[in-house]
């Protein structure tokens, strides 16, 4: 990166970076689950649509703010505020990122430990032509070990902060860059063994692909808008602040295509991996948070190369987790550092310890549920909900209103200067209106509750 002018260097860096924040533990773990516990292609109908009426659109937006501004998330808003006469109230943009990210990085770095564990496990060749009930052993041994999911988080917390303390972003970018297409290579060599070694991929991509419209309930809608933002790493001014390094010549629209084309298919490629793997195992599709650590173990455990191949497998998981992490880190650390004129690396310890300590929520949520249950749900389902279903997709909504509704409209048309009128047109309108009203609507059926939106919904359509 060029620090005097604080943009990186070339073109492609910022597609780099943002497909290292939204590609993570998102697409590897946590969609193919919520694809197995939302009833399958319903879920990814609804999770495509919300991906490309939602999260595109909003990833434009973001970059726009960061983009013009060149500065960390909160000067970013209140200099466009400024730019666009526009209230303080808007500051909460910010602000509910902010919070989002410290909740989310507190269990995403429990569950990329889980990684980390199954990464030594195949390294030391725990797995080695063990049957499908000792993989489910492991899994069950690991949730039962507070102490082990502590030592991996604080492994991987400490690696996080190591990476950004040091501003050495950089080096894991350049890393990444040979990773990432690793991962993918690995990622389609598990789904071809699915396709010639298991006789159910077919079942595994009606699964994912032949949607049961009866099956799209309030809660699918939900839950696929939520995991979209998730995914996307969108509301929380991640990707905001990754536009804030944007050199003045590269395409927003274009990059930001990129990204979400990106994010899509790995997380759809996880998801043609891991199923026919669930089908011909007979694994629970709705195994929850172990599913893709039970179904690739199992799969692994069968292979004649599968030590290696899982130990490969595990470590790019984490690594594609620690690029995530960064970014969940970096812009809060970029605001202490540049408000309070503090070092970055004290800014880093002591923001990386405090989300630290909360991950131990998460930790005693696995270990210990039942005696943690708050409302009938544990901490980390608590935090999951509140962050991926109710904050980000308020931020969301807020964003889109101050883009469509706030921000000085010839600020968006200079940012996306490669959009030709009309097109330009259509994304203003889908800021402005479609995408708002959308969350809106989500939002409101949430608080409202499925009883009464189906009331309403059959009193409207008879
Ligand atoms: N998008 C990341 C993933 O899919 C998670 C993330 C969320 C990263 C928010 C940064 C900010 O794993």
């Amino acid at each position: 990166m060029n620090q005097e002018k604080q943009v990186w260097a070339k073109k492609s860096t910022f597609i780099f970076a943002a497909a290292g924040s939204a590609i993570g533990l998102g697409n590897i773990w946590k969609f193919p689950y919520m694809v197995g516990e939302n009833g399958g292609g319903a879920f990814v109908l609804v999770y495509l649509l919300c991906v490309l009426i939602i999260g595109l659109p909003l990833m434009m937006s973001e970059s726009i703010v960061g983009k013009y501004s060149h500065g960390n998330a909160i000067d970013a808003i209140r200099a466009t505020s400024k730019d666009s006469n526009a209230s303080k109230f808007w500051m909460t943009i910010p602000i509910i990122g902010f919070v989002c990210m410290f909740l989310l990085l507190s269990f995403y770095s429990v569950i990329a430990g889980w990684a980390l564990d199954y990464t030594y496990g195949f390294a030391t060749g725990k797995f080695n032509g063990i049957s499908a009930k000792d993989v489910g052993g492991i899994f069950d041994g690991l949730l039962a070990s507070p102490t082990k999911m502590i030592i991996w988080h604080t492994v991987f917390t400490a690696a996080t902060a190591f990476i950004i303390g040091k501003g050495a972003t950089d080096g894991i970018e350049k890393a990444l860059s040979v990773m990432m297409p690793l991962l993918v290579i690995l990622l389609v060599a598990i789904t071809l063994y699915s396709a010639f070694a298991t006789d159910y991929f077919a079942a595994g991509v009606k699964f994912l692909f032949e949607p049961d419209f009866s099956k799209i309930t309030l809660s699918v809608v939900i839950n696929a808008l939520g995991q979209a933002f998730f995914s996307l790493s969108l509301g929380m001014c991640a990707i905001m602040t990754y536009a804030a390094y944007m050199r003045d010549d590269v395409s927003i629209t274009e990059s930001s295509v990129w990204v979400v084309i990106l994010d899509t298919a790995m997380a759809l490629l996880a998801g043609l991996a891991i199923f026919p793997i669930v089908f011909a195992n007979g694994l629970e599709a709705s195994g929850g948070p172990g599913l893709l650590f039970v179904t690739l173990s199992t799969a692994f455990a069968k292979m004649s190369a599968g030590t290696i191949l899982g130990f490969g497998f595990f470590f790019l998981v984490t690594l594609a987790a620690i690029s995530s992490s960064i970014s969940m880190v970096e812009p809060v650390v970029k605001w202490i550092s540049e408000k309070f004129n503090t070092s970055r690396k004290s800014a880093t310890y002591l923001y990386c310890f405090v989300v630290w300590v909360f991950g131990l929520l998460t930790v005693f949520s696995f270990s210990n549920g039942d005696t943690f249950i708050i409302f009938g749900k544990t901490p980390f389902d608590i935090i999951d909900y509140f962050t991926a279903n109710i904050l980000l997709p308020l931020g969301g909504l807020l964003l889109a209103l101050y883009i469509g509704w706030v921000l000085n409209k010839e600020i968006s048309k200079k940012q996306l200067f490669t959009l030709n009128g009309f097109i330009f047109s259509v994304w203003y309108f889908i800021v402005k209106f479609i995408a708002p009203v959308l969350i809106l609507i989500i939002l409101v059926s949430m608080v409202l509750g499925e009883e009464k939106v189906n009331q309403i919904i059959s009193s409207i359509f008879g």
